[in-house]
C-alpha cells in the first residue's frame, strides 16, 4: 500500500517504523517527517497543519491510506477534509476530534453517556467559577476547555492557586480563546494510565495498556511535559479492568457520538485515572475515571505500544476506516516495552537546536532497541536536534526490567550537547513489588 503519514514526532516514526515492518511491503511517505522518518520512508516538505498542501499531496500521490499523527489537524479537518477528495485516513474528522479539542464537549458526551469521570461545570464568569470552588474541595483541578498544549490544566493544592487559575485563563486570557471557558473539576486520586482504543466508528480493540511519565524530573518532580518516556504494559490497569473499560468507557462514547451524528473513527485514547482501594472515592462511585480523552495515538505511548503489536499493522489501520474492525487483527506480543525520552537541555521551557547527535547506530545496535526521533533533523549527513523532546530510545523485552535495562543502555550510546533524561522510567510498575 502507498500510505502518507502525517506529523513529526516520535509517535509518527514509530508508526511508520511499526507499517515499515509489515510483511506486506509498504511505500511510505511523512509529511512532514524528521530525520529518523527519512531512513524508511520519503519525507515530504508539507507542515502536518497544512491542511490544503496535504490535500493537494494526495490528490497528485494518491495514497491508499492517510494516517493523521497529531490532534492540530484532526481537530482542523483534515480527515474532513481528505474523505471529501475521495482519500482514506486514519483518524476522527473534526467533530470527533472535539472529544479532545474541547473538555467541555467530552464532559457532556460522558455525562450524556454514563461514562465515569471528575464532576465538573463550565464556567465563562471568573466570579462565578470562584464562588463554586468551596463545592469541590482541596485540591481542585482548573482546566482550559479547548487545546493548550498540555499545559492547560492546573491541579490547585490551595484556592489561592486556584483563583489565580481561573483569572489566568478567563481575565487575562493566558490561553486566548482555548480559554475562553473554563472547566472546575473534582481531584481524582490515584494512578493514571493510558488506553489507546481503535475505533472503526462502532467496533473497538484496546491496545495495551501503557503509562506515561509527565513530569520532567526523576520521583515526578518538576513542570508538566509531552511525556517524558513510557512502558507497556502498566500493571495498575489489570486484566479484570479491561472489559469494563471498553464497556462502559469507550463504548459508550463511540455509541453517543454515533447518536450526534459523528461517526467517531481511528484512536480513541482515554486517559485514566485508577483510584487504589483505600485511595479518595470519586463522586462517580467507579474506580476507574476518565481523566481526558485525546483523539490520536500517544506520544511517547505509542513508541512503547507499537513494539509489542504483531500482525499486519496497515490491516488496523484500515480496518477502522472500512467499518470492519475485528480482535483478530491486533495480535499482542508477551514482551513488555519501555521508551526512554532524551531531551533538550532547558525543555520544556526554552531550549537550544542544531546540536549534532552521536551514537544513533551504537544505540540501535544494541538488541531489543529501536531509536525512534522525536525533534531531529537531517543535516549534510549528520543529525541535529530541532525539538525539546529529541528521541525516544525503546527498549523490548521478555519483562519490564530487561525492557527497561535495554533501553537505557541504547540511551547511554548517545550523546548531544545539552541532553537530558529521566532514569527513572517505570518506577511506579516496580514499586508495585
Ligand atoms: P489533561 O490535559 O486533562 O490530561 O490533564 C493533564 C494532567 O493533569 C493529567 O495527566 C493529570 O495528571 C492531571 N489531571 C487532570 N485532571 C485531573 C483530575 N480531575 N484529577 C487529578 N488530576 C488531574
Ligand atoms: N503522552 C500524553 C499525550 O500524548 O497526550
Amino acid at each position: 500500500m502507498k500510505i502518507l503519514i502525517v506529523g513529526s514526532g516520535g509517535r509518527e516514526h514509530a508508526i511508520t517504523w511499526r507499517l515499515s515492518r509489515d510483511e506486506a511491503g509498504h511505500s511510505l511517505f511523512c509529511a512532514p517527517g524528521n530525520a529518523g522518518t527519512a531512513a524508511i520512508a520519503e519525507n515530504v516538505p508539507v507542515k502536518a497543519e497544512d491542511v490544503e498542501g496535504i490535500v493537494a499531496w494526495a490528490k497528485s500521490n494518491k495514497p491508499d491510506l492517510v494516517v493523521v499523527g497529531p490532534e492540530a489537524p484532526l481537530v482542523a479537518g483534515l480527515v474532513d477534509s481528505l474523505n471529501a477528495a475521495g482519500f482514506k485516513a486514519f483518524g476522527p474528522v473534526a467533530a470527533g476530534a472535539r472529544m479532545e479539542g474541547s473538555k467541555r464537549f467530552a464532559k457532556e458526551v460522558m455525562d450524556a453517556a454514563g461514562v465515569p469521570t471528575g464532576k465538573a461545570e463550565v464556567f465563562t464568569d471568573p466570579a462565578a467559577a470562584k464562588a463554586a470552588l468551596p463545592g469541590y474541595g482541596l485540591p481542585v483541578v482548573i482546566k482550559a476547555d479547548g487545546l493548550a498544549a498540555g499545559k492547560g490544566v492546573v491541579v490547585a493544592e490551595t484556592t489561592e492557586q486556584a483563583e489565580q487559575a481561573i483569572d489566568d485563563m478567563l481575565v487575562a486570557n493566558k490561553f486566548g480563546a482555548a480559554g475562553a471557558e473554563v472547566l472546575v473539576e473534582e481531584f481524582l486520586d490515584g494512578e493514571e494510565c493510558s488506553i489507546l482504543a481503535l475505533v472503526d466508528g462502532e467496533r473497538t480493540v484496546l491496545l495495551p495498556s501503557s503509562q506515561d511519565h509527565k513530569r520532567v524530573f526523576d520521583g515526578d518532580k518538576g513542570p508538566n511535559t509531552g511525556g517524558m518516556g513510557a512502558y507497556s504494559p502498566a500493571p495498575v490497569v489489570t486484566d479484570a479492568m479491561l472489559p469494563g473499560i471498553r464497556e462502559k468507557i469507550i463504548l459508550p462514547v463511540v455509541r453517543e457520538l454515533k447518536k450526534r451524528g459523528i461517526t467517531y473513527k481511528g484512536v480513541l485514547y482515554a486517559g485514566l485515572m485508577i483510584t487504589p482501594p483505600g485511595g479518595k472515592k470519586a463522586l462517580s462511585g467507579s474506580a476507574v475515571n476518565v481523566v481526558e480523552f485525546n483523539a490520536r495515538f500517544g506520544d511517547p505511548e505509542t513508541e512503547a505500544v507499537l513494539p509489542r503489536l504483531g500482525g499486519d499493522f496497515s490491516a488496523a489501520l484500515m480496518a477502522c476506516v472500512d467499518g470492519t474492525l475485528s480482535d483478530d487483527l491486533v495480535t499482542v506480543k508477551p514482551e513488555s516495552a519501555a521508551t526512554v525520552i532524551m531531551a533538550s537541555g532547558g525543555y520544556p521551557g526554552s531550549y537550544e537546536k542544531g546540536k549534532e547527535i552521536t551514537g544513533l547506530a551504537d544505540a540501535n545496535a544494541v538488541p531489543g532497541a529501536t531509536v525512534f526521533h522525536c525533534g531531529t533533523k537531517s543535516d549534510d549527513g549528520k543529525v541535529l536536534t530541532s525539538g525539546g523532546r529529541v528521541l525516544s530510545v525503546t527498549g523490548l523485552g521478555a519483562d519490564l526490567r530487561s525492557a527497561v535495562d535495554t533501553a537505557y543502555a541504547a540511551v547511554g550510546k548517545i550523546a548531544f550537547e545539552g541532553e537530558f533524561h529521566r532514569r527513572d522510567i517505570a518506577h511506579r510498575a516496580f514499586n508495585r513489588v
